[in-house]
């Protein structure tokens, strides 16, 4: 194994960027940096987890995160399982810590928990002795996305510190801009924040970023523009008047895109809704780095794993 073997995260969970140290939030982008070679062997397995057990438990739907979880996983050659809420007992009536419990009978080592309820993973977290990886809480936090983001930040610019980041769309309603703006603000980034009046944040001035309501005057001098879906999903009824005016007003169009800084990178954690948020244009265009993002998380995710099972058990090491 490349990275050091002792490196190890200090808690037994990661269920948000709020509870991760500078320190820790770099020693996973060190350790990521390393495994992202695991990915070009010809023989895609390193043994760190061989014996481990980790069970994805996804009660809401996913693509991206689901599926990097699951590839990271048996790269580092864990024994995995796969729960759906839909094909579980959980579409009976059990309830989330009934199913915990359930599935500690079996003796994982780690859950990665997906959950719609904010807080869910650590309510878990203190009950089960697994490690708990939350892949998306509510509308609470998004941590492993957030890491993967700052990642890719920092392929492209070496670093986040002084970075402008500009994170336009349904900021209310998003875990993934609420994660991103704990990273980079504890890595010394400023970020600025862009939706409608009404899908900013109740709590947005207690969050250390710039509020705007407008996108362009955002964008002028931005290093990376990150654009986020409208969650229909967690909203009664539209927060603006329709799609063709929020296109109109918020949308990244090519015109948008050039009052950016001129090395700026575009970023999209998905899943992308073309026409709305951005357009396919940009999406598709020399500046999007989104399969990269894609692309990392499988490492981000490698390396949270491999951290957590070096802090608590001898897991880690090569053989
Ligand atoms: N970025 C992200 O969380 O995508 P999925 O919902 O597809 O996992």
């Amino acid at each position: 194994m490349p990275v050091e073997a002792a490196a190890a995260l200090a808690a037994k969970d990661v269920v948000g960027i709020q509870r991760l140290s500078p320190g820790e939030i770099q020693l996973i982008l060190n350790t990521a940096e390393e495994l992202l070679e695991v990915a070009r062997r010809p023989i895609k397995k390193v043994p760190a987890l061989r014996g481990s057990t980790v069970i994805n438990l996804f009660m809401e739907p996913s693509t991206r995160t689901r599926f990097s979880f699951e590839v990271a996983e048996k790269r580092l050659s864990a024994d995995t399982l796969n729960f759906s809420a839909s094909g579980s007992s959980v579409s009976k009536g059990e309830t989330l810590f009934d199913t915990a419990r359930n599935l500690m009978a079996m003796a994982p080592d780690f859950i990665i928990i997906r959950h719609p309820h904010s807080g869910a993973p650590h309510r878990l977290a203190e009950v089960v002795p697994a490690s708990i990886v939350n892949a998306g809480d509510g509308i609470n936090e998004h941590p492993t996305q957030a890491l993967l983001d700052a990642f890719t930040m920092c392929q492209h610019f070496g670093g986040l510190e002084g970075l402008k980041v500009v994170i336009a769309g349904d900021i209310r309603h998003s875990r993934v801009a609420r994660s991103n703006a704990f990273l980079l603000g504890k890595m010394g980034a400023e970020v600025r924040f862009v939706a409608p009046a009404s899908l900013l944040p109740l709590d947005v001035e207690e969050l250390g970023v710039i509020p705007f309501v407008r996108l362009e005057p955002a964008l002028e001098g931005a290093d990376v523009v990150m654009m986020l879906r409208i969650q229909l999903e967690r909203q009664k009824k539209l927060n603006f008047p329709s799609m063709r005016e929020y296109y109109d007003f918020f949308a990244l169009t090519p015109e948008r895109l050039a009052l950016a800084a001129e090395r700026a990178i575009v970023m999209h954690p998905g899943p992308m809704n073309r026409g709305v948020e951005i357009d396919s244009r940009v999406a598709d265009g020399p500046r999007s780095v989104i399969l990269e993002q894609v692309t990392n998380g499988v490492a981000i995710r490698m390396a949270i794993l491999y951290l957590l099972a070096g802090g608590r058990s001898e897991a880690a090491s090569d053989s």
